[in-house]
């Protein structure tokens, strides 16, 4: 987790630029901040809290200089305190360091540092590292060979900046976590002014020229940039076009990113099929990826993701193809896959370290890899064989919705190319270009908050469905539970009576996913009445074919479509519904306690 961010060449504008894009990154730690400038000395502000608290500090505490690095902390050693706030120094306070991930080996590298006489003031694995640098400029060592050698002894996962003395330069390095950098045009000031970051959001607004740095590779940003591998060569990097604007990430008049995004799922859905579904023709085309005919799939995943892996398993199934879901970070104990197996890690992040991990198990055993990501550039984008965009844009609300949605429209455009039949694809391609014009109808028309309204002070809330309705209700209880902090639970319909339904009574409003009038919907509508039959309060998510509506005491309503469609549409209303209650509870929707969107440790 955490963000950091760096920059070089803005001039008196460092600062700002610095505030600004921690601000971008807060969505990835929230917990403490801060900042170190370069100016006539090192000056370093940092605080428990969040970004405005460092404003704060700023504003009674001003420090001026022209490079700069900053952090946003997602607690992993030590709890979040003034003193465990980036950056970290060196016994001179003349080395600054923000990072981004767990450096293992700290304790030994700490033990070492101390019995040497250096002194520590946090309990962070981060401090070790400018005492390294410290180390080896008393060894003589260049600033830039006394970051290089500190590098050397860490083992773990970092993204990594450092401020070095008095050179005027910011180093960085990475090893399995983000890091970007930017390239601008330049101010009155300088001739080219650099970014560096977690990820691009934090200063999109200034240049949308980026390349990525690729673990083992040192990047020096000063007048020039330099990117070198381990050995201190010169690498040749490719500059990336970022295709999205800088109002993108805004809010743009929502009162909360997640409703935003939760509103541009139109448009993320066409994003997604764009190019890619040839309606007249019935054909799905997704370049490389299309002539894969796999033998069976594992899909590896976490969270929100997972649940999109789940819906993933009955696409392959319903078409002949064996298909296991798995919590990634339990992937180890999974049968190795064999033969054409196809391992598929969906992360919208791209950077869940549960995720990479598995899929470099995956790797290891053989398999053939796809990520199914919204981030370009991110290491599972580059680590794996194929990369499937599911192109939502960016998200910056914590609680994933325009992504999960994503996912789903991706992993049908998978199926459908890769082993569904052409009569498949016939009925399935029309229903998908719907979708967009469908989900708009539900957000244009939705009920869902007067049904928060109604029912926001439950005692617990239950969501049941079954087949693509399942990893639904399991989403719809994960989202509410995440921003309203209230217990929510999925089910798959049919398990309820076998032992949750001991807790339902009248304070437990269930939520029933019942599309289309077929066996599976009849089936759902005897477990609506079983709850009914217990005083529950049912809400029917439905397009209104079965009797469900008869049985509950709310409707919200679905579009009619085909069963694997219908998923996306009754996700959207619980989408609705989590962000009313958290909204009425007065919850912090895009920051949840606890919580950070790109979960880099496992
Ligand atoms: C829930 C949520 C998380 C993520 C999970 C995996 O709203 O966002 O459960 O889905 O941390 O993240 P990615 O998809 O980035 O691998």
């Amino acid at each position: 987790m955490c963000g950091i961010i760096g920059c070089v060449g803005r001039g008196e504008r460092t600062l700002d630029t610095l505030v600004d894009g921690l601000e971008r990154l807060e969505y990835r730690g929230y917990d403490s901040a801060g900042i170190t400038l370069l100016g006539d000395d090192l000056g370093v502000r940092k605080t428990a809290g969040k970004i405005a608290d460092l404003e704060t500090l700023l504003d009674e505490r001003p420090v001026d200089g022209h490079i700069g690095i900053g952090h946003t902390r997602w607690s992993t050693h030590g709890p979040p305190t003034d003193a465990n706030a980036h950056p970290h120094q060196d016994c001179t306070g003349d080395v600054a360091v923000v990072h981004n991930g767990i450096i293992e080996n700290y304790q030994s590298l700490r033990d070492d540092l101390s019995a040497e006489g250096h002194t520590f003031t946090s309990d962070t694995d981060t401090e070790v590292v400018p005492h390294l640098i410290e180390r080896g400029l008393e060894m003589g060592d260049s600033p830039e060979a006394a970051f290089r050698n500190a590098i050397a002894q860490l083992d773990g996962s970092y993204a990594i900046a450092a401020i070095v003395g008095n050179e005027e330069a910011v180093f960085a390095a990475r090893n399995d976590s983000p890091l970007v950098i930017g390239i601008g045009d330049g101010t009155a000031s300088s001739d080219r002014e650099y970014f560096l970051a977690s990820d691009v959001p934090a200063f999109r607004e200034y240049t949308d020229k980026v390349i990525y740095v690729e673990d083992g590779e040192f990047a020096r940003l000063d007048s020039e940039l330099a990117v070198t591998d381990s050995d201190d060569q010169p690498v040749d990097k490719e500059v990336h076009s970022i295709e999205w604007d800088a109002e993108e990430t805004g809010k743009s008049g929502y009162d909360h990113y997640m409703l935003k995004e939760i509103h541009e799922q139109p448009r993320a859905l066409r994003q997604c099929l764009s190019g890619r579904v040839d309606e007249l023709a019935g054909t799905v085309n997704l370049d490389g990826l299309s002539d894969r005919s796999p033998s069976s799939v594992q899909f590896v995943a976490m969270g929100t993701s997972y649940h999109a892996a789940l819906y993933g398993t009955h696409l392959f199934q319903q078409a002949g193809i064996p298909a296991q879901a798995f919590h990634a970070s339990e992937y180890a104990t999974a049968t190795p896959p064999t033969g054409d197996a196809l391992v598929i890690g969906i992360t919208q992040s791209g950077e869940t370290a549960d995720t990479l991990s598995a899929l470099r198990e995956a790797r290891s055993r053989g398999a053939e890899t796809i990520a199914v990501t919204n981030t370009v550039g991110s290491t599972a984008d580059r680590e794996c064989d194929e990369t499937l965009l599911i192109r939502s844009g960016p998200e910056i609300g914590v609680a994933a919705s325009k992504t999960f949605t994503g996912q789903l429209a991706a992993l049908n455009l998978l199926a459908l190319a890769t082993v569904e039949s052409a009569r498949t694809r016939r009925g399935v391609v029309p229903e998908l270009r719907e979708l967009p014009g469908r989900v708009q109808s539900i957000l244009d028309d939705s009920n869902a908050a007067e049904i928060a309204e109604e029912y926001h002070d439950s005692e617990s809330f239950f969501f049941i469905g079954r087949r693509y309705q399942y990893p639904v209700a399991l989403e719809g209880a994960l989202k509410l539970k995440e921003i309203s902090y209230e217990h929510a639970e999925g089910f798959s319909a049919g398990d309820l009576k076998h032992g949750p339904l001991a807790l339902v009574d009248e304070d437990t409003p269930v939520f029933a996913m019942v599309t289309g009038d077929d066996e599976v919907a009849r089936k759902t509508v005897g477990n609506i009445k079983e709850v009914e039959a217990r005083d529950a309060p049912v809400v029917a998510v439905t397009d209104g074919r079965s009797d469900a509506a008869l049985y509950a005491d709310h409707v919200l309503e679905v579009p009619e479509t085909i069963p694997r469609a219908a998923a996306v549409l009754t996700n959207v209303q619980l989408q609705l519904v989590a962000y009313h209650v958290a909204n009425l509870l007065g919850r912090p929707i895009d920051k949840p306690r606890n919580l950070a969107k790109s979960v880099t440790v496992e």
